[in-house]
């Protein structure tokens, strides 16, 4: 979140950002601001280099920068508003077909994803007809993604494990994706198979955080990089043309940069701790078997970044894809199938109106205003316990746990 940043910066030279000049500046945030700042513990390079992955995401890209030939928006910003979760019109869709019992992702006609948009003289995409089976995605919060990739794979593998051994039909399991080589740097491989355990994005489908990235470079901007050479395919002249602007349009080291900023921005402040209705919901989330998949509290491994390294951190989430046969969309993605969604982290889920233009949306599509159709449509699948307990409870239970989620 760039403007925060921007008065964090006045009075300082480039000299002293490196001299730890951030010091100088009094932090009174508000709730907006609360969510886009850099995790404790930084040293004053690494302060610095944040704070270059923070203007990289807020970049507006110009198609004489290589923006496009087609595209979705101008600059990671523009969905993730504030790095909180992002508008509902800021949508993205994936389509495809089922074709005998296998999965046609559609690249020939412009899949997987749609570029609504187009720079001078080239076409921008409608979804083909064929493209029969369209996800529709909302932006989620993009916060404490480091602690989350920092949680090493076994601990994944356990509490899939955990899970399914307990027998109360909360059965989670990771989804195996296989990314390219030059994104695996991240992850903690432990399966001799040659999949890796996928965690980011709305079916976990992406390993790391710069697969994620060079992903949304590509496919939401239209732009290449040395990580993906390639402009997203475009129906009038196919791969390897794309715009006018020689490829890689980004260079590695400016992709290293977002990620750095990713890696190292903190995770949403709680608020209202103390509230006595805060404190009584976080009791009935637990009770009712919200937090079966919803975990409050995981560990995060060896890190390089010390300050995420070995350090317990609260996002509400267990990163693992679970049946919810209501939220079906028929877009299967790695081994999660067309009706397993990764459970949402809840961090910062009170703040979500803020960034969504004063209402929240909820849930991958956003079709849900409220937590109790949020509820309702966990009903069915792997939630269908902790979903049904939850509607035996008295509304001003409900509301008790509707205060703590706002507190997150
Ligand atoms: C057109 C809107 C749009 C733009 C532009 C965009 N994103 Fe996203 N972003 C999304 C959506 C939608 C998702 C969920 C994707 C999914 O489910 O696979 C997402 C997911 C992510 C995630 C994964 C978060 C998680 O919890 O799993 C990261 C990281 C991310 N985006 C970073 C970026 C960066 C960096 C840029 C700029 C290079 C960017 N995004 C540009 C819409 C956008
Ligand atoms: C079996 C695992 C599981 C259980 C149990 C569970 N959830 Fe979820 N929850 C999910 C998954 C998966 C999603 C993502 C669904 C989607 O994006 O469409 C989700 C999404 C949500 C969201 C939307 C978050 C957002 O960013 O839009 C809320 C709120 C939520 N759950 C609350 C609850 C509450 C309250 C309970 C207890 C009544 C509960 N969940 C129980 C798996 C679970």
């Amino acid at each position: 979140m760039l403007k925060l940043k921007a008065f964090i910066l006045i009075g300082c030279s480039a000299g002293m950002i490196l001299q730890g000049c951030t010091k100088l500046v009094p932090r009174a945030p508000d709730s907006g601001e609360v969510i886009a700042e850099p995790i404790e513990g930084l040293n004053n390079a690494q302060m610095a280099a944040h704070l270059v992955g923070d203007e990289r995401f807020a970049h507006v890209y110009s198609p004489e920068e290589g923006l496009g030939p087609v595209f979705i928006q101008t600059s990671c910003e523009g969905c993730h508003v504030g790095d909180g979760k992002g508008h509902f019109s800021s949508v993205v869709e994936r389509f495809g077909m089922w074709e005998n019992g296998v999965f046609n992702y559609l690249d020939s006609l412009g899949g997987p994803q749609l570029q609504g948009k187009a720079v001078l003289n080239y076409l921008a995409e409608s979804i083909p007809d064929a493209g029969t089976v369209v996800s529709r995605r909302v932006p989620p919060i993009i916060t404490g993604l480091g602690f989350l990739s920092a949680v090493h794979d076994t601990t994944l593998l356990n509490l899939a494990a955990k899970q399914t051994a307990q027998g109360n039909g909360v059965s989670g399991r990771v989804n195996y994706v296989m990314p390219q080589s030059a994104f695996i740097l991240e992850s903690h491989h432990v399966d001799s198979s040659g999949y890796y355990i996928g965690r980011f994005g709305k079916k976990a489908t992406k390993a790391t955080v710069k697969e994620q990235i060079v992903f949304a470079l590509k496919e939401d901007m239209g732009i290449t990089s040395d990580f993906d050479m390639f402009d997203p395919f475009n129906i009038e002249v196919g791969y390897n043309t794309g715009d006018d602007v020689p490829d890689p349009e980004l260079a590695g080291n400016q992709v290293n940069d977002l990620v750095f900023y990713l890696r190292t921005l903190k995770a949403p402040t709680r608020r209202m701790e103390d509230d006595e209705n805060v404190m009584a919901g976080e009791e009935l989330f637990k009770q009712v078997g919200c937090a079966e998949c919803h975990i409050s509290t995981l560990k995060t491994g060896y890190s390089e970044i010390e300050a995420l390294s070995e350090k317990e951190f609260h996002p509400y989430t267990d990163l693992l894809i679970h049946y919810m046969p209501l939220l079906g969309d028929g877009y299967p993605e790695g081994s999660a199938s067309g009706d397993e969604w990764r459970t949402a982290p809840l961090w910062g889920l009170g703040l979500a109106a803020d960034s969504q233009g004063g209402i929240a949306y909820y849930l991958h599509d956003g079709r849900a205003t409220t937590i109790n159709q949020v509820v309702n449509l966990h009903l069915g699948g792997e939630a269908d316990n902790a979903a049904s307990s939850y509607k035996a409870l008295t509304d001003a239970e409900k509301d008790q746990v509707i205060a703590f989620l706002n507190s997150l």
